[in-house]
């Protein structure tokens, strides 16, 4: 088993950092696949933090090559700020390597994504404001800019000439600078980060074929991707596990396992359709103990409950072979914990697997509960403990909630993320969960 792709299953802001970064340690490479700066990944390593927005998260471990692959879109100014800052914190151990097929994000695309959110007025996305739907609006207009070019400056020079005539509402914008300015400024960068602009297709061919532990980290998640998210709450790449093909250059075949990651609740950041969204002092109260605010942003999070509908969903699109699930120590103490086992649809139907394709119908689905009992609060005894035991001293109704979960998508949990550190995630071999499932019937029912 050697390409691992690990998938967000919900709205983004799993903990797909924390998790790639525990594999990260056994990895010969890890690939970041789509999206762009509008990700933020989070590494807790002691007392120190690493946002990462752009660099996959292999660069933080000394044997690892990190691979931003050709789906992704690159700000390359951005990028060498957050080479920068890694260096700085002694974090950046890793070989980086940049594909030569990676679409540039221009200061046009930053322009355009903020003139349409305004144009949609209170029916905004809420983007990340980065210029990801333009820059990616540009690639298959194919107009695009791509770190090749970065290079060839007789290249270069003609393409952003045909891009300033594109877009002439931009034309005299005072954050737009003046073309000459930025065909300098973007062989700067370029020649900055000459070094690491490579092709990468044949690297991660002979990574496989050599058996290589090999790690494709998703940004986004299964809900926001293109086609199969909340469209048009979403994000402009693809999120899901067929994104990460056609953003490596890897044929589906070399893919040994696909490892969904989700929280044990569920959160969202911007607009569109979120059907267990808790508002009031329970979503409250989940955004102060998670610390739920956007790594990329700052903005608070909207915060809700397990959606199996939605989780069952991304299972079957991306084929997840196993689920890390993370967060568990912010539901501790929780008297008991509800999860959406299925929906009543808008026409009088019930779904468990496939949510309605309009974000206006999924924003009508009203919610099958199920309350499960909760488990005690994440004490540091209990973080102690569990440490030295492993997954033995995990609390016996997260066991069973844990179980339910893997029972109710068919997919086992092999991870448990309980607290934001390096440290703080346990591998449960298969079959552990197993004892948990001959419990009796869960209390509270269903309703
Ligand atoms: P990503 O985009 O999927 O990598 O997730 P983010 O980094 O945006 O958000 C996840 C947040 O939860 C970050 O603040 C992480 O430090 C934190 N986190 C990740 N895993 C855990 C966990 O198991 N427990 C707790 N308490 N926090 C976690
Ligand atoms: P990671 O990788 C959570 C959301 C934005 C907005 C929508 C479109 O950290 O999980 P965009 O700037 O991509 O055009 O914004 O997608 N979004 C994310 N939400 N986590 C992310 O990344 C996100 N990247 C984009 O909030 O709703
Ligand atoms: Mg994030």
């Amino acid at each position: 088993m050697t390409v691992t792709v690990a998938i967000g299953a919900q709205f983004g802001d799993e903990g797909k950092g924390h998790i790639v970064d525990h594999l990260s340690s056994e990895a010969d490479l890890t690939v970041r696949f789509q999206g762009g700066p509008n990700a933020g990944h989070t590494i807790r390593i002691g007392d120190r933090t690493v946002i990462l927005h752009q660099l996959p998260a292999g660069i933080l471990h000394s044997r690892c090559t990190a691979v931003c692959g050709p789906g992704m879109v690159i700000d390359p100014f951005g990028l060498t700020e957050e080479i920068r800052e890694v260096r700085e914190k002694g974090l950046f151990l890793g070989r980086l390597v940049l594909s030569e097929r990676c679409h540039v994000i221009l200061p046009h695309h930053r322009l355009q994504d903020a003139w349409e959110e305004g144009l949609r007025g209170k029916d905004a996305l809420g983007t990340t404001g980065r210029g990801i739907g333009p820059a990616y609006m540009d690639r298959v207009g194919r107009m695009g800019v791509r770190l090749a070019d970065l290079k060839r400056p007789e290249i270069l020079g003609p393409k952003l000439e045909l891009l300033y005539r594109a877009k002439p509402y931009l034309a005299g914008h005072p954050d737009l600078p003046p073309k000459e300015r930025l065909l300098t400024d973007l062989l700067r960068v370029g020649n900055e980060l000459s070094a690491h602009i490579q092709p990468t297709e044949s690297l991660l061919w002979q990574a496989v074929a050599r058996d290589d532990e090999v790690l494709l980290e998703g940004a986004q998640s299964t809900l926001l991707d293109i086609d199969f998210g909340t469209y048009p709450f979403l994000t402009s790449s693809h999120g899901t596990s067929a994104g990460a093909l056609t953003g490596t250059g890897l044929p589906p075949q070399s893919v040994s396992e696909v490892l969904g990651v989700l929280k044990a609740y569920a959160t969202r950041v911007g607009g569109g359709p979120f059907p267990t969204e808790a508002k009031g002092a329970d979503g409250d109260r989940l955004r102060e103990k998670g610390g739920e605010r956007g790594a990329t942003t700052g903005r608070p999070r909207r915060c809700g409950w397990l959606d199996l509908v939605l989780l069952r969903y991304a299972v079957h699109l991306n084929g997840m072979t196993q689920l890390a699930v993370t967060k568990v120590d912010v539901l501790g103490g929780e008297p008991q914990v509800p999860v959406a086992v299925a929906y009543h649809l808008p026409d009088g139907r019930e779904s468990t697997l496939e949510p309605p394709a309009l974000a206006e119908d999924l924003a009508l689905v009203e919610p099958i509960w199920r309350f499960l009992p909760g488990w005690e609060e994440f004490t540091p005894t209990l973080r102690e403990r569990i440490a030295r035991e492993g997954h033995y001293a995990l609390p016996r109704e997260l066991r069973h909630f844990l179980s339910f979960v893997s029972r109710e998508t068919g997919v086992p949990v092999t991870r448990v993320g309980y607290g934001p550190s390096r440290e703080e995630t346990l591998e449960l071999p298969l079959g552990v969960l197993e004892s948990a499932r001959s419990l009796a019937p869960w209390p509270g029912g269903s309703s």
